[in-house]
């Protein structure tokens, strides 16, 4: 996982940060590589913008926060508006930050869902939905994600996922993985059969 080290930025007098939620579209679902994609552009852009931060995705919807200079994000905005790999882009916060909370990270991805992570207070804000969330949540959110960073960069362990995931959810993930989309679309297809087969013998 390509990392940032923060302690080669030039002091920056306008770091920023920037979080919004969205939701993942038909043209996002449809291809099995969409999470993948977003991921390797983000890094290989980020690194250049000197932006990091964290991309969360669980339950059909996006969570990001993004740090860098205004101008960085400002352009990473404008970019993702127009990305029809998701919809209804709500900003939640962006504003001037002090400190970078995802220091080590380009851009950490995240999947998130209620069986895949055995942390109590990330259980408690599952099944992933942060457009019902109350205004701060969000910020209770990203401090439990910021947790788990700095645990991993004091014992240097910074390859292991930042949420302690279940033994099935080692498992889904890795068999799920990326392909989330194309398991969805069997899955609907499956029960169109199974529907259609019932039509027809009752
Ligand atoms: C949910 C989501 C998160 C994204 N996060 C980033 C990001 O952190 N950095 C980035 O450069 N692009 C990100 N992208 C991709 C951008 O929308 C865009 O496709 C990419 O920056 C390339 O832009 P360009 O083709 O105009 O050069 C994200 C896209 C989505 C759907």
């Amino acid at each position: 996982m390509p990392t940032i080290n923060d302690s080669t930025n030039p002091v920056t007098t306008n770091l920023c940060q920037l979080v919004y939620i969205s939701r993942i579209t038909s043209t996002g679902l449809s291809s099995p590589s969409t999470l993948n994609d977003i991921s390797e552009i983000s890094v290989e852009r980020n690194q250049i913008d000197n932006v990091t931060g964290i991309l969360c995705y669980g339950n059909g919807y996006f969570l990001q926060c993004v740090e860098g200079s205004e101008q960085a994000l400002t352009n990473l905005k404008n970019r993702l508006l127009v990305d029809d790999r998701h919809k209804e882009l709500n900003i939640l916060d962006f504003s001037e930050i002090a400190e970078r909370r995802f220091a080590s990270w380009s851009l950490r991805s995240v999947t998130l869902e209620r069986w895949m992570t055995k942390d109590p207070e990330l259980k408690k804000l599952m099944p992933f939905k942060p457009y019902e969330w109350d205004s701060n949540e969000w910020q209770k959110f990203l401090d439990v994600l910021q947790g788990y960073y700095e645990e991993q960069t004091r014992t240097g362990n910074i390859d292991t996922p930042p949420v302690k995931y279940s033994t099935l959810g080692v498992t889904l993930s890795k068999v799920v993985g990326q392909h989330q989309a194309f398991f969805l679309i069997q899955t609907v297809l499956g029960l169109m059969i199974v529907a259609t087969l019932l039509w027809l013998l009752l």
